[in-house]
């Protein structure tokens, strides 16, 4: 058997470690062959692929990024695109296909499973936005990073006696905001699911100064005013459909000051939350979820995606993952908030 991987949309930590551990078992356990397929649909679309074999995927657990690389190619948004990554795939030579990836990457694989190309999908996204499976690989690292820099932000905001507010990547789901401002001890936290009060963020901003502390405001990116609208870079849009975020943080540092008289800046954390070597927890998952999904096509078991159900690896239609985004419980978020001001 030859098998293609593809990794698509946003690159996050862990991505090597699912292609070693496919790879590993594939080849040790199952003598597959496999093909690398650049750049997310990319790849298939343009016959662009690398080898991948038990000397190349060797060292690349703790390595950032992906080395097949990524792109957001939307085939269905180019002409004859299906019929392409068909040609590309059956010159190739391929029997089935491991994508990796989040809604966009994954719908894409459920459209395709529907065409009969033969796909096991792999969820990843910093995001957690995922359905169906408790986490995405990636999440954990970017929620790390994001609390050690909330940690380190601490110390300069008390200093200056400023309001700082971070703000994070999270277009419609504020699992990261959530978790890295209850990780951080941040004095509130604003997430894409729950409309914000500019007026109760400042009553929060000044509260945490009274208690001699420096407040430290996390929001995610797509994060919305009660009287106003996600705030966007621009107005194109990606192959997805998707808008540029940016500003949201900005805009509330400004209204902070206008409202307090407190002194207030805003870091972005940005990319910085994607880059870099995987935490822990998302190596293992990671190298699981590969397992996991080699074994799902050596049972012929196409049309599903791997997943976390607790602490078991479960195996659900791929087309579950896309059907709804899986944002934060209201429930969840107001848990938090005994600890904002
Ligand atoms: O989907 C992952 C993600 O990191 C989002 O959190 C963020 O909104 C988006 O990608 C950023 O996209 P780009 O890769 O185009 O900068």
């Amino acid at each position: 058997m030859r098998i293609g991987v593809l990794t698509g949309g946003g690159d996050c930590p862990g991505l090597n470690a699912v292609i070693r551990a496919v790879v590993r078992k594939g080849v040790k356990e199952y003598g597959y062959e496999f093909v690398g397929f650049r750049d997310g649909w990319k790849g298939p679309l343009e016959g662009l692929t690398m080898e991948l074999t038990l000397a190349t995927t060797r060292g690349i657990l703790p390595r950032g990024g992906t080395i097949l690389g990524s792109s957001r190619t939307n085939p269905f948004k180019i002409e004859n695109g299906v019929e392409k990554i068909k040609e590309n795939l059956a010159k190739a030579g391929i029997d089935a296909l491991i994508a990796i990836g989040g809604e966009d990457t994954l719908g894409v694989a459920t459209k395709l499973d529907a065409l009969g190309v033969k796909v096991i999908g792999v969820p990843k996204t910093i995001d957690n936005d995922l359905n169906n499976t408790d986490y995405t690989f990636g999440f954990d690292t970017s929620v790390n990073i994001a609390m050690e820099a909330i940690d380190r932000l601490h110390t300069t905001a008390e200093s200056h006696h400023r309001a700082l507010v971070v703000e994070v990547m999270g277009r419609h789901a504020g699992w990261i905001a959530l978790h890295s401002g209850i990780a951080g001890g941040a004095a509130c936290i604003l997430i894409p699911e729950v409309k914000f009060s500019v007026d109760k963020v400042c009553e929060w901003v000044e509260s945490r100064f009274k208690s001699g502390f420096a407040p430290i405001i996390v929001i995610a990116e797509g994060a919305i005013p009660q009287d106003g609208d996600m705030l966007t870079k621009d107005q194109t849009l990606d192959a997805f459909g998707h808008v540029k975020l940016s500003g949201i943080g900005e805009w509330l540092s400004q209204q902070i000051e206008a409202k307090t008289g407190k002194e207030a800046r805003t870091s972005v954390l940005g990319h910085i939350q994607r880059g870099g070597t995987p935490s822990a927890f998302d190596r293992v998952l990671a190298t699981r979820f590969g397992l996991h999904a080699i074994t799902a096509v050596h049972e012929g078991d196409f049309g599903k995606m791997v997943a976390l159900h607790g602490t078991t690896i479960a195996r659900v239609p791929l087309a579950s993952a896309t059907e709804k985004l899986k944002t934060v419980p209201v429930e969840m978020y107001k848990e938090s908030e005994i600890f904002f001001g």
